[in-house]
């Protein structure tokens, strides 16, 4: 701008100043008109325990307000959200969000790594902004494998009028929890990982919507358009879900817009949320089938629920309609890879998702994370690059925010496998604000692996069968691979994604298959600013205070 400050005389420059001033204010205005139009919510939650039998089997479930699943949390981006947990289990709870960004403020995130358990009789209120995400999630409990007992429960983000939706308002709105179920209660299943020995390999059945087979019903009318947000909740089974002579168009996934495409049949894998809009093409006087198929075993296990039109019988006509074969992957990976982003259109904020052109962004850092299976002291585990995570009594956010280096340690994990003899450990991945990052998940396993990162979406730019190597590169896709935060990676395959991280904390990368989870197939990635050991910068960049309420344990207890 040096041409304007030769040209201008010093009354003009003046005149300029005053006018950008003016200029400013009345941005700053607008800005604050607009933040005043975001919503605080609060809701109640209470936890409890109670006899289900979805499957037939009496089994105890994890209700919250005495619901299963849990309520929806509804709101709109941006939106200030109160969840007051009240904790009448017997035993430590915290409940996950899984795909909420929490930006800057992992305090909230609710994972063992993040956050103390809320003692059993206690409550304690999280507090988090919806910022700037739209979309489709879900809740879980997160501690003790208290999922396989249930208490999750879906989570909307509505966009903010000013955006608009790239579709037409549908007649309404359907969440639909899918997810495999086992009969067994889930202590027993704990006590089992506890003492080294593997689970059932195979769950009892697939529940919708915390139901059995035939259990729940949705109705249409005929000519209307419908918006189903389906999650895959469950424990490790991949679903494949499918709607009776019907086309599911599908238009989001976990907060992102994507290219619009009929389906007749989609993979979701554990972890993962879609919106597809259905049409309720079809005559009055029918029901339908919903259906949810096992994937990759045999025999497949099937959840149905009913599509029902009005003036219709309660039972469908016909047979189930036929997914996939169990076992035919290639039909899974071409479709993973069929999913697009739609760079036109905008979700949190106006500009379109693909002004944000991640294929021209220097890559800082690759890193390849490999999963194995590994007997260590005699009890089966689940590794990370030979890691296999291990809990010190304090979390991690908080032997990092007081400073407690004897638990805190730092690269403790390799950037690929080394060939280390698997141990027990605590990984803990440092990075840095801002680094644009190559993560290349590398699955030796002939099982499924689904992997999630807390805090973040990413771009999926590539998978396939076999070993991962530079060459790979060039296959990938650096215009419009979809931006999600749960990926899944075929048996015996890479999937590759870039990740901008540009949210600060302590942020859980986990499998999304609870057991593995459960028995050390996660790490931390602590995201830190470079001003970040200055106690005096204050700048957008750092992250939000500790919560007044925040819950100390372990050696935090008596920390200050
Ligand atoms: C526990 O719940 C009560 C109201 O039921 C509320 O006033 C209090 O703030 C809650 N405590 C925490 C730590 O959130
Ligand atoms: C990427 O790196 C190249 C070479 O170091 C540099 O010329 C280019 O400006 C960088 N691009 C961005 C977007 O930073």
């Amino acid at each position: 701008m040096k041409f304007w400050h030769e040209v201008m005389a010093p009354t003009r420059r003046l005149m300029l100043a005053t006018f950008s001033l003016i200029l400013l204010w009345s941005f700053l205005m607008v800005a604050f008109i607009v933040d005043a139009d975001n919503q605080r919510m609060f809701f109640d939650w209470t936890v409890s325990y109670a006899q289900r039998s979805p499957l037939g089997a009496s089994k105890r479930v994890i209700l919250i307000n005495d619901q299963f699943p849990g309520p929806l949390l509804s709101a709109t981006t941006n939106d200030v959200v109160d969840v007051n947990v009240h904790n009448n289990l017997a035993e430590p709870f915290l409940l996950t969000w899984n795909g909420l960004q929490q930006r800057r403020n992992s305090w909230q995130d609710g994972v063992q790594g993040t956050n103390c358990p809320i003692p059993p009789g206690q409550n304690w209120t999280y507090s988090f902004q919806l910022k700037d995400q739209i979309g489709s999630f879900f809740y879980f409990p997160s501690l003790l494998f208290q999922k396989a007992a249930g208490g999750y429960g879906a989570i909307r983000i509505n966009n903010r009028p000013v955006i608009a939706i790239p579709f037409p308002a549908p007649l309404e709105e359907f969440d639909v929890l899918i997810g495999d179920w086992y009969n067994a209660d889930y202590q027993d299943m704990r006590s089992l990982l506890d003492r080294g020995l593997p689970l059932p390999p195979q769950p009892d059945g697939i529940l919708i919507n915390g139901a059995g087979p035939h259990q729940t019903t949705f109705y249409f009318q005929p000519g209307a358009t419908y918006r189903f947000r389906i999650s895959n909740v469950g424990l490790k089974t991949t679903l494949n879900f499918r709607i009776q002579n019907h086309l599911m168009l599908l238009v989001e996934t976990e907060g992102s817009y994507t290219l619009q495409q009929y389906y007749k049949t989609l993979d979701i894998h554990v972890g993962q949320s879609f919106s597809v809009l259905v049409t309720a093409n079809q005559a009055d006087g029918q029901s339908y089938y919903m259906v949810a198929t096992s994937r990759f075993f045999i025999p497949e296990l099937i959840g149905t629920a009913i599509i029902r039109y009005s003036g219709s019988p309660a039972e469908p006509i016909g047979f189930i309609p036929s997914g996939p074969a169990p076992m035919d992957y290639a039909y899974s990976i071409d479709q993973a890879r069929s999913i697009r982003w739609d760079l036109a259109v905008g979700a949190a904020r106006p500009n379109p998702q693909g002004s944000f052109h991640y294929g021209l962004i220097n890559i800082s850092r690759t890193i390849i994370l490999q999963n194995d299976m590994a007997s260590i002291d005699n009890h089966q585990r689940y590794t990370v690059n030979g890691v296999s995570f291990t809990h010190p009594d304090t979390p991690l956010k908080l032997a990092d925010y007081f400073q407690l280096d004897s638990i805190f340690p730092v690269n403790s994990i390799p950037d690929a496998p080394d060939g280390q003899v698997p141990t027990l450990g605590i990984s803990v991945l440092d990075a840095t604000y801002r680094d644009f990052i190559h993560l290349v998940f590398q699955n030796t396993q002939p099982t499924m692996q689904h992997w999630h990162i807390d805090g973040y979406n990413f771009f999926v730019v590539g998978m396939d069968a076999g070993k991962w190597d530079e060459s790979k590169r060039a296959t990938y896709n650096m215009n419009d691979a979809v931006s999600r935060s749960t990926v899944q990676v075929y048996p015996n395959s890479w999937t590759a994604i870039l990740i901008e991280l540009d949210n600060q904390g302590m942020w859980n990368v986990r499998s999304q298959d609870h057991e593995r989870w459960y028995l050390g197939q996660e790490l931390y990635m602590r995201v830190k600013g470079t001003g970040d050991d200055d106690p005096s910068s204050i700048s957008t960049r750092d992250e939000a205070p500790i919560p007044d309420n925040v819950i100390k344990c372990g050696r935090a207890g008596s920390a200050s």
